[in-house]
């Protein structure tokens, strides 16, 4: 069944969705994006993914086109028409059509950005086997451009990770700089030693996480320690647990890196602790 997608202020079938082949998204991957889970219907941590888009376009120069209660209407409204009770709101801004190709941006005040937004829906996405097994990582080179904070449709190397992870026969790759892990290709990367959870402090070098904050505030009120700064792989082979979070895994336990298991090669009780609390609260506080 066809989908109803959101562009630029009209609801309409997948089919009919169209924009411009001058869009600046496109040619130029001029853009920034969010990415909201459905738990049950109801949004999860909108106000957190807002208050990080409003940041990736003041960092980019690019006017916001709606504002944050137009924004979580158009989520609900897609929410509602596609009947989606787990999954997800893909919402996209980008510079917008400015009739050709160029470099330099076009002023705002005569460009209108294009706002793109759709569902996917993942029935039982939270009960997902993985949580159970963990999932296997590789760490690659982080090659990436130096503002990863900012939430860019620049996904080019991330996919080139995902496809590294894909040949590996694992799940997904953690990305290392200077000896250092950053963050996975498209999670946050953590690991637990002696109780502590360890996980790179925030900087430009890695994307803010809005799971992140939620799951690092849940594990401080539980009276867990929690450590922000770099470690390095060597650390996660040698850690007691592993685990990422983001939007659409939440937390989930990583239980091995570049061959060497981690801890037991199981999930461990803390990230399987976190993904329960997550989830608990995630689905009280959804909008
Ligand atoms: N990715 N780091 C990177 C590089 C990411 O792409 C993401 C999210 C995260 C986690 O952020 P959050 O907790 O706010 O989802 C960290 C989304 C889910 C994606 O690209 O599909």
């Amino acid at each position: 069944m066809s989908r109803t997608v959101y562009v630029n202020g009209a609801y309409v079938a997948e089919e009919d969705a169209m924009v411009s082949v001058f869009d600046r998204g496109f040619l130029m991957a001029d853009g920034v994006y969010e990415v909201t889970s459905v738990l049950g219907g109801k949004l999860i941590d909108f106000a957190g993914h807002a208050a990080r888009l409003a940041r990736s376009l003041q960092e980019l120069e690019m006017a916001a086109p709606v504002s944050d209660a137009e924004l979580l209407a158009i989520h609900r409204e897609l929410v509602a028409r596609n009947a989606v009770v787990d999954g997800m709101v893909y919402l996209q801004i980008t510079r917008g059509n400015p009739g050709d190709r160029d470099f330099a941006w076009p002023d705002p005040a005569l460009v209108p950005s294009t706002l793109v937004l759709f569902t996917q829906s993942k029935p039982g996405m939270a009960d997902t086997p993985q949580a159970k097994t963990g999932i296997r990582v590789i760490s690659i080179d982080d090659i990436r451009w130096g503002r990863r904070d900012i939430k860019t449709v620049q996904l080019l190397y991330p996919s080139m990770g995902k496809m590294m992870a894909k040949k590996a026969g694992v799940d997904d790759a953690w990305l290392v700089e200077d000896g250092f892990v950053t963050e996975g290709t498209s999670n946050n990367a953590y690991i637990v030693k002696g109780g502590q959870i360890i996980t790179r402090q925030l900087g430009n070098d890695i994307l803010h996480g809005i799971t992140r904050a939620a799951v690092l505030r849940f594990a401080r009120e539980a009276q867990m320690e929690v450590v922000e700064r770099p470690f390095t792989v060597a650390e996660a082979k040698a850690a007691d647990e592993a685990f990422i979070t983001s939007a659409s895994a939440f937390v989930m336990p990583v239980v091995e890196i570049d061959g060497t298991a981690i801890g037991p090669g199981k999930p461990g009780r803390i990230a399987t602790r976190l993904r329960e609390i997550y989830l608990e609260e995630a689905r009280k506080a959804g909008v």
